[in-house]
């Protein structure tokens, strides 16, 4: 595997007509990422080639977010993308992704944008929308691979690739998980031992939830009362155990807003969201519906 972290080093190892299969990761990896490091390798082919970049991206940090203390761990992260079978490493450092302060950004869409994570983390999709589209300006990828569990993300980063046409395929990838359900995430790493036999709780009453939603669709009971009770009731658990709940939440799958009357009624794709804290880490997941 080849490391670059200069924008030259990274355009003549580019250089040549190969398929580039790109996953953009902010480092400090796990099991999730390495998955979608094998499904660029997939889709690549062997002659392809599967470029990844760790570079933890400061525009998509709060005020009160820790960016100084987010974990980088530059020589386990390169170590695990070789044995994964990752070609090009693009690991730039600030003077490179943002040799100037950044003065022109990618707002994106603020229906999609400022709600759920837009709304507990104000700007933090300017910042993510913003440093991709700088990353695929520089590595070009005919296709870049995200994970479902930032589900969010990846829609917008889907709409951005969709409304500025730009020329690379969004591959989405599911959701790794331990065999508890626990959605693997950086963020599992900052669990005490009591918090991570607590952590799987999350994804159990989201599966509640779609549970409830999945039955009274099928006798056709479905009402938005019903459904509300539902989030609460799994807001509520969530809280008795400690958990401090941002949003748990059933939405259409296509933009993320609450489904009409008919569309919970009908075959309208719906997701559940939920994000909470537990302890200090903040812990998402998803299940469509
Ligand atoms: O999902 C992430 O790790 C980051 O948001 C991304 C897409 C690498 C942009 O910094």
């Amino acid at each position: 595997m080849r490391i670059e972290d200069s924008l030259e080093g990274l355009r003549a190892a580019l250089a040549g007509p190969r398929r580039v299969g790109f996953v953009p990761t902010m480092g400090n990896l796990h099991e999730g990422h390495l998955s979608l490091v094998r499904e660029a390798r997939r889709q690549a082919g062997a002659d392809g080639l599967v470029v990844a970049s760790v570079f933890v991206n400061r525009l998509q940090f709060g005020p009160n977010e820790d960016f100084d203390k987010y974990p980088r761990t530059f020589e386990r992260d390169a170590a695990l993308l070789r044995e994964t079978g990752c070609d090009l490493l693009f690991a730039p450092d600030e003077t490179v992704m943002y040799p100037e302060p950044q003065a022109f950004h990618v707002v994106p869409d603020p229906s999609l944008a400022s709600i759920l994570e837009g709304e507990v983390r104000p700007g933090h999709f300017d910042g993510v929308c913003t440093v991709v589209m700088k990353l695929f300006a520089m590595v070009r990828p005919e296709f870049a691979v995200f994970g479902r569990k930032d589900y969010q993300q990846l829609m917008l980063i889907r709409r951005m690739a969709q409304q500025f046409a730009l020329p690379v395929r969004i591959v989405a990838h599911d959701t790794v998980r331990e065999a508890d359900g626990l959605a693997l995430s950086s963020r599992n790493g900052y669990l005490s031992a009591t918090e991570r036999s607590e952590a799987p709780s999350l994804n159990r009453v989201l599966r509640a939830v779609v549970d409830t939603v999945r039955a009274a669709r099928a006798r056709g009971t479905i009402t938005h009362e019903a459904l509300a009770q539902a989030e609460q009731a799994a807001m509520a658990e969530l809280a008795a155990r400690g958990w401090k709940p941002d949003y748990l939440t059933v939405r259409r799958q296509r933009d993320l807003h609450t489904p009409a009357t008919a569309e919970l009624e009908g075959g309208e794709p719906l997701v559940a969201l939920g994000a909470a804290r537990l302890g200090t880490p903040r812990l998402l997941d998803n299940i469509e519906i």
